[in-house]
C-alpha cells in the first residue's frame, strides 16, 4: 500500500449518497433564461448559486483535504496550455460591428451543443474499483462517480426534466446578445461530420482492466475540455457582454458566468478523481500491478499534446467557413477580411503538456 493512504474507518466521514450529491439548495429564485427555467437559483441578497451543490461542493473539499493530508497533490494544468478561442474576442467584435453575426451565432451554438454533449458522461461504466485498485477507495471521489458524480455532471450541462442546463443556458446567452438570430440548420450536422472523422481511441495500457482504463481516459478528456472551456467563458463574457454589439450585454455576460460558476464542481471532482487514482497501484490482468500515475499522466500527456494542435485548427474548420459565406459578396468583403487578419494573434503551442515524465516511465 503507498505511504499514508488513509484506512477505511478514517474515510467513512467523505461518504455520501446519490441524493445528497445531487441535493440542491433552497432558493428565493429560480434561474429563468430568455423564458427557459434553468437549474440554479439566486438566493436572498440575489447571487447565483449552482445546481446540485448543497453537500457537493463541501464532499469534494473534503477529499481534496483528505488527499493533501495523505501527502498527494492535485493534478492541475498549466495554463499557458489553453489554445485561444477562434476568432478571437476583437475578431469577433470587428464581425459584429460590421453586421456580420452568422458566424458568431454559428459558435456559440456549436459551443452549446458540444455542452449537451457533456451528458455522455452518465454512460461511463466505472468498473470495480476495489478490486482494480491495490489501495482502498472508500471516502474518495473515485468512490462517488457513479454514485452521484457522474449523474450531477450530465444534469448541469445537458438539463434535467423541464430545467435547462449549459445547453439552454448558451443558447439564452446567445438569443439575448442577437436578439433572437436566426440559428443556421446544419451546424450540429457540422460537428458530427469533423467528430466521425477521429478513428476509435487505442489502448495505451492493454495490461489492466479495459474498463478501468476507458473511464481514466474520458475522464482525463473531459477534465482537459472543462478546463480549456475556461478561454471560453472568458471569450463569451467579452463578446456577448460587449456594450456595443450586443444586444442585451449585462444578461448575456452573467448568463455565460452562470455556466463558468456551474463548471467549478466539475473541474474539481474530476482532477481530485484523477488525483486519487494516480496515487493508487492498478492491478494488472496478469497479476502485476502499474502505479496509477502512469495511467493519469500517460492519457493527460496524450490527450494535451493532441489538443493542444488539433484545436485552433478544429476551431477554423468550424467558423471559418461561415465567415467565407458571410463575406462573399459582401460590398467591403476585403477591408473586412484585411482589419480581421490585423486583429489575428499568433499561438504556438507550448514545448511540453508537463506530464512528460510518466509517461517516459510507462514505457
Ligand atoms: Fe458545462
Ligand atoms: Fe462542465
Amino acid at each position: 500500500m503507498s505511504e499514508g493512504l488513509h484506512t477505511a474507518t478514517e474515510a467513512q466521514v467523505n461518504v455520501f449518497t446519490p441524493e445528497e450529491l445531487l441535493a440542491r439548495r433552497d432558493h428565493v429564485e429560480p434561474l429563468v433564461a430568455n423564458g427557459v427555467r434553468c437549474h440554479g437559483g439566486f438566493d436572498s441578497a440575489g447571487a447565483y448559486f449552482s445546481p446540485r451543490t448543497l453537500h457537493r461542493l463541501p464532499a469534494i473539499a473534503a477529499w481534496q483535504a483528505r488527499l493533501a493530508a495523505d501527502g498527494h497533490s492535485l493534478v492541475d494544468l498549466d495554463r499557458s496550455l489553453l489554445p485561444p478561442q477562434y476568432p478571437n474576442e476583437d475578431q469577433a467584435i470587428l464581425l459584429m460591428r460590421e453586421g456580420i453575426t452568422e458566424p458568431i451565432v454559428r459558435a456559440v451554438t456549436v459551443i452549446s451543443i458540444v455542452e449537451g454533449f457533456g451528458a455522455i458522461i452518465r454512460d461511463v461504466r466505472v468498473p470495480d474499483l476495489r478490486a482494480l485498485l491495490v489501495e482502498p477507495v472508500e471516502g474518495t471521489a473515485l468512490a462517488h462517480l457513479d454514485q452521484g458524480l457522474f449523474e450531477a455532471h450530465a444534469r448541469d450541462e445537458a438539463g434535467y426534466r423541464d430545467e435547462g442546463g449549459h445547453k439552454q443556458m448558451w443558447e439564452a446567452a446567445r438569443d439575448l446578445a442577437f436578439d433572437n438570430p436566426k440559428i443556421p440548420g446544419d451546424v450540429l450536422m457540422r460537428i458530427m461530420g469533423r467528430r466521425g472523422r477521429n478513428g476509435a481511441r487505442e489502448r495505451r495500457f492493454p495490461q489492466i482492466d479495459e474498463k478501468l482504463e476507458r473511464m481514466a481516459a474520458t475522464m482525463a478528456q473531459v477534465y482537459v475540455i472543462e478546463v480549456f472551456a475556461e478561454r471560453i467563458f472568458e471569450w463569451g463574457k467579452a463578446v456577448l457582454g460587449h456594450d456595443d454589439v450586443s444586444a442585451h450585454p449585462k444578461e448575456a455576460a452573467d448568463m455565460v458566468s452562470f455556466i463558468q460558476a456551474d463548471e467549478k464542481p466539475h473541474v474539481e471532482y474530476l482532477r481530485t478523481a484523477l488525483s486519487e487514482l494516480a496515487a493508487r497501484t492498478v492491478r494488472t490482468e496478469d497479476g502485476g500491478t502499474i502505479p496509477g500515475r502512469w495511467l493519469v499522466h500517460g492519457y493527460l500527456h496524450g490527450i494535451l499534446d493532441q489538443m493542444i494542435r488539433s484545436r485552433p485548427e478544429d476551431q477554423r474548420g468550424e467558423t471559418g467557413d461561415a465567415l467565407d459565406d458571410a463575406l462573399q459578396g459582401h460590398a467591403s468583403a476585403d477591408s473586412i477580411r484585411q482589419a480581421f487578419e490585423g486583429l489575428a494573434r499568433d499561438w504556438t503551442p507550448p514545448e511540453r503538456t508537463g506530464f512528460e515524465l510518466e509517461l517516459d516511465r510507462a514505457k
